[in-house]
């Protein structure tokens, strides 16, 4: 994937895989983070305090806190201007509802206009699907993604955590009813969960170059090292406890061996741990998730990490990840 140094900024930019559209390499996240964690100003300090590092893509989606995580960007984005930003958001958990929840094209094109109005805008720059939907035929969700670009409501479109099985099809189906194909792909990517990314979707990046969006670079922060004595009070895994799953003993033992190789290159485990996410020229975009304002100025440096894993370092960090 073509690197690209635009500005003399901090983090740089990559093409949305096969498109047109540049995102920085570094990428703000929402989940769980605006509204449980940051304050609306926490959230203006910190998209303010992004941008100017160089970070232009912020990531949301209609179900992040029922909606409020929308709500508190739209907020914060009053105070930027429009063009010089990448927004997305997904679809699929709109609520209870039948006809609010999957890809069907009612909740498509419903959940995009809710969507839009929650963030105050006329378009988001990419929509997800934010899970594959069995009950819902892939052309008809691929008819409605073309539809909502050519009312440009939506710029690019995308799939997370979709099969790349799933991903062909809707290639094809594009192809053969000649409406827009989706350009990327938002799965789950770092240290502990590689598979999708460097096996599953290896055909998919040289038949279609497909852009990736990764998310969970620390695996919750369990990459930071911060639970390797135990779940720290008002942390993720403290608060939100089911997610208590996530962590095991093989990786905490996995973290403090790679700790060491953190402090070989003078950069905290999380800097280390999101570069080496940034390393991989099939990742577009990492997107962050900060619960501070603290964890983002640690974590945006990840860029500066990056010409410190040559081969040597990563085959280090193979042989700590093997066990
Ligand atoms: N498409 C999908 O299905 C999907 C799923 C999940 C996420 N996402 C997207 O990806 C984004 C990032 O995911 P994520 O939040 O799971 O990312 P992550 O980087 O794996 O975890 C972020 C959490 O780790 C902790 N952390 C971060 N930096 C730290 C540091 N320097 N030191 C100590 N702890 C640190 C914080 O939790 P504490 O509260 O413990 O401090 C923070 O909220 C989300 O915001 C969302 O936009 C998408």
């Amino acid at each position: 994937m073509m690197k690209l140094n635009l500005l003399e900024k901090l983090v740089q930019y990559r093409r949305l895989g096969n498109s047109g559209l540049k995102v920085s390499e570094l990428s703000l996240g929402s989940w769980i983070t605006f509204g449980p964690n940051l304050s609306l100003n926490n959230v203006k300090e910190c998209m303010r305090y992004a941008y100017d590092q160089g970070i232009n893509f912020f990531d949301n989606a209609e179900a992040y806190g029922n909606g409020l995580a929308e709500l508190m960007m739209g907020e914060a984005l009053r105070d930027f201007r429009r063009e010089e930003l990448v927004i997305s958001t997904k679809i699929f958990w709109g609520g209870d509802n039948p006809n609010a929840t999957g890809l069907s094209w009612k909740h498509m094109v419903e959940g995009v206009k809710n969507s839009l109005r929650r963030l105050q805008l006329d378009y988001v720059d990419l929509l997800f699907c934010h899970r594959p939907d069995p009950d819902t035929p892939i052309e008809e969700t691929v008819r409605a993604m073309d539809t909502l670009i050519k009312q440009g409501l939506i710029f690019y479109w995308g799939t997370s955590e979709w099969s790349a099985k799933d991903i062909e099809a809707a290639f094809k189906i594009a192809k053969e009813t000649h409406t827009t194909p989706p350009v990327m792909e938002q799965p789950e990517y770092n240290m502990f969960n590689r598979t999708r990314i460097e096996k599953e979707y290896t055909s998919l990046f040289k038949r279609h170059q497909l852009g990736t969006t990764i998310w969970s670079p620390l695996n919750s922060g369990i990459l930071s090292g911060k639970y390797n004595k135990g779940i720290p009070k008002n942390s993720r895994l403290d608060r939100q406890k089911w997610l208590s799953h996530l962590l095991t003993e093989e990786k905490i033992q996995k973290v403090k061996k790679l700790s060491s190789i953190a402090k070989e290159l003078n950069c905290s485990m999380s800097q280390l741990a999101i570069a080496w996410c940034l390393k991989n020229p099939n990742v577009s975009t990492v997107i962050l998730g900060t619960s501070s304002m603290e964890q983002l100025s640690e974590n945006i440096q990840a860029s500066t990490v990056v010409p410190y894993l040559d081969q040597t370092i990563m085959k280090k960090i193979n042989t700590c990840l093997k066990g």
